[in-house]
């Protein structure tokens, strides 16, 4: 039974696996082309941000060490998962290039080595990939045969960022893609000990998983846009209320509840590149795959349709609040972030733009500069704010008294995207308050649809 691997990469996934490895019982060598990462986590500490991995990592680290050195990591382990970057081109695929230069470093460790070894890619890649771009390197520097002489999977991981650990540990299942059954199955005896929840394994070829992580992704962005659109829709019902609507679709088994909370647009550094990486393969092998083009425009374009919305309450020159700047909550990181976006379409159409967020302050302020000023405490933020926009549903945002809002002023409007905010701030005199999601004019959408069957448009 394998007992000793290796993580070469160790960022934000790489670096927690590292952790929850040796948390059941591995013995992990981790490696980095970063001396800093490599320090950090020889000392015990984690060496990317990610809610709790210092103290996994401080707990385990007698089963951890860390090196700059590809060739002490593959000859000191069984089994190797290499997560570096792979960022997407200006084409929207994703780039092997960090991961050619580790294959190639693996490469010539392996053709050190007189034992078989197993190569596990957990970085997103596009189907071909592995096969056809990363194997031939490692064939050419270890002089070796992939089968015969060492093994080859791709290994992807679903997780989100602040509750990796959580999400590592306990997978609704595994995607194995592998080179043969002697790959999958050492691949396989690691897992198995990894999971906490007994996850079980779905086993295929190398492209039919590579496919498989992007469409599984690609496809929980269309299930938020659709759930967006809904929201849209709901406003313009008598009544209407998305989270009713929601709440009745997702009974049925064939959808589900989860991701189908209309509010705001997907973001972060996984689902929009997916998506279009998803797209790119399509077209470039001739399939028909315009439904993702259609939702990532949908979805990129989601902060100025929400400007053209507010725009009844938003008069040209004054101030407007965005509370909510990482692409969700209890996260530092604003890849892609509707909440930024936001931000820039507002000050785009002559608005003084304030930000808050409780993580994301200096990513925001570097990303907003000159568009936007990013305030270091809600209060600030809040105090001249004749708008506030609540772009995420952060507990602090829930905990806000209706005065935090008020302060000297006779009225604010809050318009709040995911109707997280207590009933104290609904039902204020002085809070115009506009849920996204939910109809708030009654009338007006009682004349339209009413229209629609009284003779006048029929
Ligand atoms: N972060 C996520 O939420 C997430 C989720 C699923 C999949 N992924 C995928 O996992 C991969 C890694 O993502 P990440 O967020 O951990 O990236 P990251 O940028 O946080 O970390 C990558 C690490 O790899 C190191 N590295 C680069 N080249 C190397 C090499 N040749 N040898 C050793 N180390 C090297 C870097 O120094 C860095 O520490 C990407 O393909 C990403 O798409 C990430």
């Amino acid at each position: 039974m394998i007992k000793n691997v290796s993580v070469i990469g160790l960022g934000k996934l790489g670096g927690t696996m590292a952790g929850c490895l040796a948390s059941r019982g591995f013995n992990v060598v981790g490696v980095d082309v970063s001396q800093k990462a490599v320090d950090a986590l020889n000392a015990g500490r984690a060496p990317a941000q990610e809610t709790g991995l210092d103290e996994l990592i401080g707990k385990n680290k007698q089963r951890i060490r860390s090196t700059l050195s590809h060739e002490d990591a593959i000859l000191n382990s069984d089994l190797s998962f290499v997560s570096v970057p792979t960022p997407s081109d200006e084409r929207g695929a994703f780039s092997i290039q960090y991961a050619a230069y580790a294959f190639e470093a693996i490469g010539k460790a392996l053709a050190k080595r007189d034992s078989y070894h197993t190569v596990v890619l957990t970085s997103t890649v596009l189907p071909g990939s592995t096969r056809y771009g990363l194997l031939p390197i490692l064939e050419k520097f270890s002089g070796k045969t992939c089968g015969k002489d060492f093994g080859l999977c791709y290994n992807p991981e679903f997780i989100a960022l602040g509750t990796v650990i959580r999400d590592y540990l306990n997978p609704d299942f595994y995607l194995v893609g592998e080179f043969d059954e002697r790959s999958g199955a050492a691949l396989e005896s690691v897992n198995s000990q990894v999971a906490l929840n007994k996850a079980p394994s779905k086993r295929m070829s190398i492209e039919n998983a590579e496919l498989a992580k992007i469409a599984l992704n690609s496809y929980v962005t269309l299930k938020i846009s659709y759930a967006n659109m809904l929201a849209d829709l709901c406003e313009r019902i008598p009544g209407g209320d998305v989270d009713v609507v929601s709440d009745a679709i997702g009974m049925d088994k064939r959808i589900g509840r989860r991701y189908l909370t209309g509010g705001f647009g997907y973001g972060g550094p996984c689902f929009p590149r997916d998506s279009v990486a998803l797209n790119f393969i399509g077209k470039h092998l001739g399939a028909s795959t315009q439904l993702l083009e259609v939702n990532d425009s949908y979805n990129r374009t989601i902060s100025p349709r929400f400007v053209e919305k507010l725009k009844p309450y938003l008069r040209k020159g004054s101030t407007v609040a965005v509370l909510g700047l990482a692409y969700k909550p209890l996260s530092h990181v604003i890849e892609e972030s509707a909440g930024i976006y936001l931000c820039l379409a507002l000050a785009g159409s002559g608005l003084r733009v304030l930000g808050y967020d409780p993580l994301a302050a200096d990513e925001a302020h570097r990303a907003l500069q000159f568009h936007a000023l990013v305030s270091d405490s809600i209060a600030t933020c809040l105090q001249d704010a004749e708008c506030v926009l609540v772009t995420t549903p952060d507990d602090a945002y829930k905990a806000l008294k209706p005065e935090d809002f008020i302060g000297n002023k006779q009225s604010v409007t809050v318009v709040d995207f995911w109707r997280c905010l207590p009933e104290s701030i609904r039902q204020h005199p002085k809070i115009l308050y506009v849920p996204i999601g939910r109809c708030i004019d009654d009338a007006t959408a009682v004349k339209k649809l009413e229209g629609l069957w009284s003779g006048d448009e029929m």
